[in-house]
């Protein structure tokens, strides 16, 4: 009786620590990277200001062009100039054609917070 316990005991602990490895481990292949603080926030402004007119999760053109992989391709669509945090920020505040000026509607902040979730697509 002791024996069998024992024995149903281990093959319990050996089986959830497997199960839990290879869960964890495919949770981790799947999920992107978690947002920071900041980007977090961010997207809450992104949801309320900008995704009427733009996608995060494509690329495809919304009113204006889709955000996914801006971040990574670096430049922009307009005129192929450099994506730089400086840059970026100057285009938010200005706007351009479509893109109405964020300067006067956005407080420094959040305008922080949506840069840095733009950051991540
Ligand atoms: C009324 C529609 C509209 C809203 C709202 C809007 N945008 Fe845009 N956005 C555009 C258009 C149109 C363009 C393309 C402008 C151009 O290059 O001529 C653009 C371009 C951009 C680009 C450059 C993309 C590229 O590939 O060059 C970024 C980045 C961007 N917007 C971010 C934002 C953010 C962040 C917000 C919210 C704070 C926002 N936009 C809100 C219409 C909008």
């Amino acid at each position: 009786m002791r024996t069998h316990l024992g024995l149903s005991t281990a093959f319990i602990v050996f089986a959830a620590t497997f199960f839990g490895v290879q869960l964890r481990s495919s949770l981790a292949q799947d999920a992107p990277a978690p947002l920071s603080e900041s980007a977090t926030r961010g997207k809450a402004v992104f949801q309320e200001k900008c995704a009427l007119c733009h996608n995060a999760e494509t690329a495809e053109k919304k009113i204006g062009p889709g955000l996914k992989g801006f971040n990574a391709r670096g430049t922009f669509t307009s005129d192929g100039s450099k994506v730089t945090d400086e840059s970026l920020k100057k285009f938010i505040e200005a706007g351009k054609g479509m893109m109405p000026p964020f300067k006067d509607t956005l407080e420094p902040a959040k305008l922080q917070d949506v840069m840095d979730y733009v950051k991540t697509l």
